[in-house]
């Protein structure tokens, strides 16, 4: 009996751990995106697209929101412009990054679909799309790089304030709890698994 429960301790610990690094290859992927992205605006004389942490946010709340959709020829890069399917969620992933339609309608959001997110093709995705444009758009500013599953979602923000991404201020916080609450229990959950292995 408790040779069984040490097990299956066992593994929902390696298991977390697998998952956790899941977690890391697709951060890298956004890291790489993001230095790719960046040599090519300072290969064409732009400058350099800063992180703009509520921009990731809502790159990652959009990327969460396709997270189960197929890549098809009607969503991501592939799309003819105009014809994405509408974000229908996108005013609560605003909220919940703090953020309203003030400050964010100037900017773009670039939803890209790549199985397993191969760097290559993620790359050739936003470089030879209809999104290269705004790659090379001077007004654009910042950057924010979301991902989750086969999607990844770039945000690009800009200087002025209807498209900084500033952080709105009249809202709840209730978003950031949750997240945190989020982490709590899964450091909680390692270290009672590491203890009960111990
Ligand atoms: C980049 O800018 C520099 C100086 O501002 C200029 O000399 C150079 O020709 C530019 N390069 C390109 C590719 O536009
Ligand atoms: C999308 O794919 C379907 C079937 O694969 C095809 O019939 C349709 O023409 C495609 N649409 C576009 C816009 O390429
Ligand atoms: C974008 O990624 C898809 C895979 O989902 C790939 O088939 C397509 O060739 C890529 N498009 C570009 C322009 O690189
Ligand atoms: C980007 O801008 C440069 C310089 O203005 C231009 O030569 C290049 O063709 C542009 N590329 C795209 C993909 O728009
Ligand atoms: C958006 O935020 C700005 C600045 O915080 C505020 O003035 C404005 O009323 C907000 N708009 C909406 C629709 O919440």
């Amino acid at each position: 009996m408790a040779s069984h429960s040490r097990f299956l301790l066992l593994s929902l610990f390696l298991s977390s751990i697998l998952l956790t690094t899941h977690i890391v290859n697709s951060a890298d992927e956004e890291q790489n995106l993001l230095q790719q992205i960046n040599s090519y605006r300072v290969s064409v004389n732009l400058t350099a697209l800063k992180e703009n942490g509520n921009a990731k946010c809502l790159a990652e709340g959009m990327a969460d929101e396709f997270r189960d959709q197929p890549c098809t020829n009607n969503t991501g890069a592939n799309t003819v412009p105009g014809t994405e399917t509408q974000f229908s969620s996108y005013p609560q992933v605003l909220q919940s990054c703090h953020l309203n339609v003030t400050t964010t309608r100037d900017g773009a959001i670039m939803p890209a679909c790549v199985p397993n997110l191969v760097p290559d093709l993620v790359l050739s995705n936003f470089t030879q799309s209809q999104y290269a444009s705004n790659l090379n758009d001077t007004k654009y500013t910042g950057i924010g790089i979301g991902s989750k599953n086969n999607w990844i979602v770039v945000v690009l923000t800009t200087d002025t304030p209807e498209g900084n991404y500033a952080t709105a201020t009249n809202d709840n916080s209730s978003a950031n709890l949750v997240s945190t609450f989020g982490l709590f229990c899964q450091a909680l959950f390692l270290s009672v698994s590491f203890w009960m292995m111990m």
